[in-house]
């Protein structure tokens, strides 16, 4: 059995349908802060399979052994975090809390059952402000915000668990730009309010909410002047979680890989995409730099490739289709 921990968030309920659809044994756990039951629902449209759900939060370390106690659970897929930079920023402590704590208690409890498998959802932020490009895993890592910090510092604590227990089997999994949506339009990303990302505020726009996109600087060293990502359509992230449990379930060891497709696109790069792959024009004007913002990333997808057999299948131009998708589907 696979507990998903976040398994209602964006990342997390594509992966559980994609496992769903390979008749792997699940169990959700989310606290819903930044979701809602409805995913669920949805899941079970897609899929017409219904997965256990437990409305759980990690910080509560009774009901996490609960779940342990009433199910054998051999992996755990963990998703479970919060994700806002900015206001990582403004509220440190929350962020510390909830995504180390958190982790803390899920390691623990998974050490007293004696589960040694887990997928963490690590992030391109661990990179800090590296400006060799492509990253592969061995470029040096930083840290540029309390988000980041918390992602590094799960990293090391896994680092020094399978150091104290050879018999783990870890992946950390370094997620680039994650945009798109599964093709029903069913789930997807759809932020409450004003969107910090690029492709959840283009969709806004798109939709009317918002009236222009602002682009963050258009004098980066770059194709065109603003600044260059690696979008990964979400689709091809949670395959990767399924070759790596594919891979941890009968291995141990630690091991980090990137998930990105290894190319580039630039903000107006992706408004001409969008444009090309919905018949849309979207408002956009071009204003000061972000702070913070570097000017290009993108991976370097080798090592996931030869050891993972994983290879980004999704263009840019199906990322913004099935991201408008989910969009014009809610309105
Ligand atoms: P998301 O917010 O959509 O999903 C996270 C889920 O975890 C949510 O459903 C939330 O309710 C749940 N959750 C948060 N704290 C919890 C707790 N204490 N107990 C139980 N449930 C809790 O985010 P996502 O985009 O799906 O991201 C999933 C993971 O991937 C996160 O750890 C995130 O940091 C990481 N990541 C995301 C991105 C991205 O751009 N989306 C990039 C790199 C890494
Ligand atoms: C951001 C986070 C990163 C996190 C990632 C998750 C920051 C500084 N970094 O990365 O830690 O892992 O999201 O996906 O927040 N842009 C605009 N206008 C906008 C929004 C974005 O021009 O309204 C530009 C940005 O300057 C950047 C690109 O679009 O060049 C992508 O931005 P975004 O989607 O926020 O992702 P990252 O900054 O790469």
């Amino acid at each position: 059995m696979i507990l998903i921990t976040g398994g209602l968030g964006y990342i997390g309920s594509h992966t559980v349908v994609k496992l769903l659809e390979q008749n792997k044994e699940i169990i959700i756990l989310d606290n819903l802060y930044n979701s809602k039951i409805e995913v669920l629902d949805n899941i079970v449209k897609i899929t017409n399979k219904k997965p256990k759900f437990y409305q759980t939060d990690l910080l509560d370390i009774n009901g996490l052994e609960e779940i342990f106690q009433q199910n054998h659970i051999d992996c755990v897929i963990h998703f479970a975090g919060l994700k806002a930079v900015g206001e990582s920023v403004a509220e440190p402590l929350k962020y510390f809390n909830n995504n180390i704590t958190g982790t803390i208690n899920l390691l623990i409890t998974m050490q007293k059952y004696n589960c040694k498998k887990i997928i963490f959802s690590s992030s391109a932020t661990v990179y800090g402000t590296a400006e060799t490009m492509p990253l592969d895993e061995n470029s040096p890592l930083g840290v540029t915000n309390p988000y980041g910090r918390t992602k590094l510092v799960i990293e090391e604590m896994l680092n020094d668990l399978y150091e104290s227990d050879n018999e783990f089997g870890i992946v950390l999994l370094r997620y680039f730009n994650p945009i798109g949506a599964h093709k029903s339009g069913l789930i997807g990303e759809n932020p409450n309010g004003i969107p910090n990302n690029l492709m959840p505020y283009i969709c806004k726009v798109a939709k009317g909410e918002l009236p222009q996109l602002n682009v963050f600087g258009n004098d980066y060293d770059t194709v065109d002047g603003t600044g260059v990502r690696d979008y990964i359509h979400v689709e091809d992230l949670a395959e990767g979680h399924v070759l790596s449990y594919n891979k941890i379930k009968s291995t141990k060891g630690i091991y980090t890989y990137n998930l990105g497709t290894g190319n580039g696109y630039s903000v107006l790069q992706v408004i001409n995409a969008f444009e090309r792959a919905n018949n849309l024009k979207i408002n956009y004007k071009i204003v000061d730099r972000r702070p913070g913002d570097v000017a290009t990333v993108y991976a370097d997808t080798n090592k996931a490739e030869d050891e993972l057999g994983f290879k980004a299948i999704y263009g840019i131009e199906d990322m913004c289709r099935d991201s408008w998708n989910v969009h014009k589907i809610d309105s």
